[in-house]
């Protein structure tokens, strides 16, 4: 009979606990801390190249666009606090971006080769390599341009574009250069470090499907890949899970570091939590 009691007490105390308890803790855990997940932007179609422009607070990112039974990419800006977002027209096949920080200009790449953005009339002007479809854009110290379909590396030098001799034969995907001056690249078979001694790729993880290299304001890298977001763990050749996401497709931070990312239809943005305490206890339990 006492044991009886106790059970439903028992039951009766976890139920109230449940119920009374309305925190959804629908956000997510990412180095160890619950973060709250706001919406930036939903319906979009593989939001990829997430590059946030401090100066406007606008996020540039390239999505598909259907026009009837044709699927193409485009280029979109959403501004991270108004959540107004545009297209910017003019780049067809819109999918690459590049922001050069020290000049502070943003480039776009498409079908037919590479267009500047005109802050000024938010649209995108011809800039170079008419005729060439451009699959990244990556601008520190020199312009880099990755080319599709072949996966080409090119650079600027002497005023005009040559491969980049070190990739010849070998087919990139991204390209990333750290405030460190360090190289990560990745292609089909692996994400890698060139070791700065050697000049020699290092493996960095050959499981994981890296879509965008990324740094915050301290130059830890980090590497949005579709199951989650990874870090770099130095000085050890590997990277290490800082967080869980259903096919992630980018990343970046904002003027206050905080972390945007996209999945396969939205951009979010992390935001600190209330809840932190709690929903770190609820994710984590409930998911071991
Ligand atoms: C990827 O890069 C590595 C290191 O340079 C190279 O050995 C490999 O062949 C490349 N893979 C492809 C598909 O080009
Ligand atoms: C309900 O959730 C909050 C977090 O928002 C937590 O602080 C509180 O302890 C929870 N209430 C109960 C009864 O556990």
């Amino acid at each position: 009979m006492l044991l009886l009691f106790l059970i439903s007490a028992l039951t009766f105390v976890t139920r109230t606990y449940e119920t009374t308890n309305q925190t959804l803790c629908d956000g997510i855990i990412f180095q160890q801390v619950y973060y709250d997940k706001e919406v930036l932007v939903t319906n979009l179609g593989r939001p990829y190249n997430l590059v946030l422009h401090k100066y406007t607070g606008d996020l540039f990112f390239s999505h598909t666009i259907h026009t009837g039974t044709q699927v193409d990419f485009g280029i979109m800006a959403c501004h991270v606090d108004s959540k107004k977002c545009y297209p910017v027209d003019g780049v067809p096949g819109g999918y690459a971006i590049g922001y050069d920080s020290a000049k502070d200009d943003l480039y776009f790449g498409g079908h037919n080769g590479i267009y500047k953005y005109n802050f000024v009339t938010k649209k995108a002007e011809f800039f170079a390599e008419e005729g060439k479809s451009i699959w990244g854009i990556f601008v520190k110290s020199n312009f880099y341009y990755i080319e599709y379909p072949t996966q080409r590396l090119y650079v600027y030098r002497r005023k005009k574009f040559v491969q980049v001799a070190k990739a010849i034969g070998i087919e990139i995907l991204i390209f990333f250069i750290s405030k460190k001056l360090e190289i990560y690249f990745s292609n089909k078979t692996a994400l890698y470090k060139v070791d700065k001694v050697s000049k020699l790729p290092i493996v960095l993880n050959d499981e994981i499907i890296t879509r965008q290299i990324v740094e915050d304001n301290y130059g830890d890298v980090y590497f949005c890949a579709d199951d989650g977001i990874y870090i770099e763990e130095s000085p050890f050749h590997r990277v290490k899970r800082a967080a869980y996401i259903n096919q992630g497709f980018g990343m970046t931070f904002d003027e206050h570091e905080r972390i945007i990312y996209s999945d396969r239809n939205s951009i979010y943005i992390l935001n600190p939590s209330s809840d932190s305490e709690f929903c770190y206890d609820k994710l984590f339990y409930n998911s071991n």
